[in-house]
């Protein structure tokens, strides 16, 4: 498979973000400084939040090159190409590249699969043996604003934990539950999220699992922290 292909999920990612954005509109200062985004996939989820978000601009980047051809195309079929641009990389190598002003938001649904090693159905989605190294790796990228998903088989507990020694708060956040797809469903990442519920990193249903889109923060002008909250609706 060479495109991340989740309708569901990619809606669910999009809805939130732009939920989030509206909601913290002043705080987050998207209007004049835009956003970056880690992992780009096809681009209809955050085309659609440019769609309905005049102001607003996203400079994402994706290590897969048939993701950045097929996000280029849906980009541009939305007539939307001043405001989202996509480049093909690692987001860590090349998100501070470009000279700009500095941008403090950054939004992402990261690969969250766990797995023992890279070799499952779609390489590009594996976040390491517990499933979160992508949002750890985001959290300590030093954006004073994340939003990310966070699913609730890849040890979302150390993921909250560690953003709060980062000086992050999760300010507010949107769960849905998610059938379990094809690449959840694989039968070496199932052993590997059987694992981590028996060891109590992770949760799920018999089906499904739960995903939320999380805004952290570690900005004075954002209050509030949910983060006991999150974690209580990611454990089914
Ligand atoms: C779960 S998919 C999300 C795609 C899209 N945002 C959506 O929700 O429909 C994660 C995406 O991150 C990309 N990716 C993985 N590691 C990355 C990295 N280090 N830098 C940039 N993109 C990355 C993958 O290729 C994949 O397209």
């Amino acid at each position: 498979m060479s495109c991340f292909s989740s309708a569901d999920e990619s809606a669910h990612y999009g809805f939130s973000v732009c939920m989030l954005l509206e909601q913290y509109r002043s705080q987050l200062r998207w209007e004049q400084e835009g956003v970056v985004e880690l992992g780009t996939g096809d681009a209809t989820a955050i085309g659609d939040v440019v769609g309905s978000l005049p102001g607003l601009r996203v400079r994402g980047f994706d290590i897969s090159p048939s993701s950045v051809e097929t996000a280029r195309a849906n980009i541009a079929e939305r007539g939307i190409a001043d405001r989202y641009t996509v480049e093909l990389g690692d987001f860590f190598d090349r998100a501070d590249s470009g000279g700009g002003p500095p941008v403090s938001t950054v939004i992402s649904n990261p690969p969250y699969i766990p797995a023992p090693d890279r070799d499952i159905l779609m390489p590009e989605l594996w976040g390491g043996v517990r499933g979160n190294d992508l949002v750890l790796q985001l959290l300590k990228a030093g954006y004073d604003n994340v939003i990310a998903a966070v699913a609730s088989y890849s040890d979302p507990e150390a993921t909250v934990r560690t953003a709060e020694g980062l000086g992050y708060r999760v300010v507010n956040f949107l769960a849905m539950g998610l059938d379990f797809g094809p690449y959840s469903n694989e039968p070496k990442v199932r052993r590997q999220i059987q694992q981590l519920c028996a060891e109590g990193r992770g949760w799920v249903g018999d089906d499904g699992y739960m995903v939320a889109v999380a805004l952290f923060t570690r900005s004075p002008d954002v209050p509030g922290d949910r983060a006991d909250q999150l974690l209580r609706a990611l454990q089914l």
